[in-house]
C-alpha cells in the first residue's frame, strides 16, 4: 500500500514539495504519495487529525502553521525546541514527532551544495522571526561565531538572550552603531523583507573577502541580494537549495533513505 504524506499552509498552492517528494520517491524506488493541501487558518489542528485518521504517516508543515505544529508535536526534537516551530511531523500510532529540518536544510545547502565550510566563520543572521529561530542552532552547533541583528532590535535582544539561556554565546551587530563596523564571511537573510521588495538596513562594507550572502527566499533575486553583488560577495544564492534540503531531510525522517539532491536541485533551477 502507498504511503500518504502532505505539505499543509496556507496559502499552499505554489508549494513545490509535492514535486520535490515525487523526485525524491522515484529516484529511491520508495512507494510514496504526497500532496498539497491547504487548511483553513483556524483549522490546522484539525487537518492533521483528518490525516492520521486517513491514516498518512505524517507531513510538512509551512507557513503559517510551524507555531502550531510545535504545540501538537507529542514528541519534538531538540531542533524544533529551540526553534518553537515545526515543519516535520511524523506520524507513530498515538506519537506525533516533531521535527524541523529548515536549519539543517540552510547549513547542507551552504556547506555541501555551495562549497562554503561554517567552522568559525562569522555569520550574521539578519531577522529574529520564525526562519531566524530555526536557523540559529544547526548554525551553532557546527562551530560558526554568530551574530544577530533585526530591524526592531529589542527581539534581537530576546533572541540573544534566548540562545544564551540555551547555552550559545551570540553577538549582537549594533548597525547603525558607527563604533559596530564588522565584516561577516556569511550573512544569511532570515527577514521576509524580500516578499514586499525591500531589503533590511544594511552598511555597506559588511562583506569580507569571499563573504556569501543568502537569502532564504527563492524565485526571486531580493533587494538584499542585489545589493550583496554591488557589494562584491563572492557568491550570491537564493534558498532553493534549502528548501529542497530540508525536504531531503524530512524524507530521511519518514523513509530512513537519503535522496541525492543534487539532480534535483538542478531540476528545479531549469524549470524557473
Ligand atoms: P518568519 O516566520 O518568516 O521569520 P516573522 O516571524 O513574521 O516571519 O518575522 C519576520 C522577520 O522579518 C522579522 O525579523 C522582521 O523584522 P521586525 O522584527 O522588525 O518586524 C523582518 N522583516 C520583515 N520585513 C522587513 C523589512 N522590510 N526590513 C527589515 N526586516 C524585515
Amino acid at each position: 500500500m502507498t504511503d500518504k504524506y502532505a505539505v499543509i499552509g496556507n496559502p499552499i498552492a505554489h508549494s513545490k514539495s509535492p514535486l520535490i517528494h515525487k523526485m525524491f520517491a522515484e529516484q529511491t524506488g520508495q512507494d510514496i504519495g504526497y500532496e498539497a493541501i491547504e487548511a483553513p487558518l483556524d483549522g490546522f489542528a484539525a487537518t492533521v487529525e483528518r490525516l492520521r485518521k486517513e491514516g498518512h504517516k505524517g507531513c510538512n508543515v509551512t507557513v503559517p502553521f510551524k507555531f502550531e505544529a510545535f504545540k501538537i508535536a507529542t514528541q519534538p526534537t531538540e531542533r524544533a525546541q529551540v526553534a518553537q516551530a515545526v515543519n516535520t511531523l511524523k506520524f507513530d500510532g498515538d506519537t506525533i514527532l516533531g521535527d524541523n529540518t529548515d536549519g539543517a536544510g540552510l547549513v547542507r545547502d551552504i556547506e555541501h551544495n555551495l562549497g562554503v565550510q561554517l567552522r568559525h566563520k562569522r555569520v550574521l543572521l539578519i531577522g529574529a522571526g520564525g526562519a531566524a529561530y530555526g536557523a540559529a542552532l544547526p548554525i551553532l552547533q557546527i562551530g560558526a561565531r554568530l551574530a544577530l541583528m533585526n530591524r526592531t532590535r529589542e527581539k534581537a535582544d530576546q533572541f540573544a538572550i534566548y540562545l544564551g539561556k540555551l547555552g550559545h554565546v551570540v553577538d549582537i551587530y549594533d548597525f547603525p552603531n558607527e563604533a559596530d563596523r564588522k565584516q561577516f564571511d556569511l550573512i544569511i537573510n532570515a527577514t521576509s523583507s524580500g516578499l514586499s521588495d525591500e531589503m533590511p538596513p544594511l552598511p555597506t562594507d559588511i562583506f569580507a573577502q569571499g563573504a556569501l550572502a543568502y537569502d532564504m527566499m527563492y524565485g526571486r533575486e531580493t533587494p538584499f541580494l542585489k545589493f550583496a553583488r554591488k557589494q562584491g560577495a563572492a557568491v550570491v544564492a537564493d534558498g532553493l537549495g534549502m528548501l529542497v534540503e530540508q525536504a531531503a531531510e524530512a524524507f530521511f525522517i519518514w523513509r530512513g533513505v537519503r535522496p541525492d539532491t543534487a539532480p534535483v536541485l538542478a531540476r528545479l533551477r531549469e524549470a524557473a
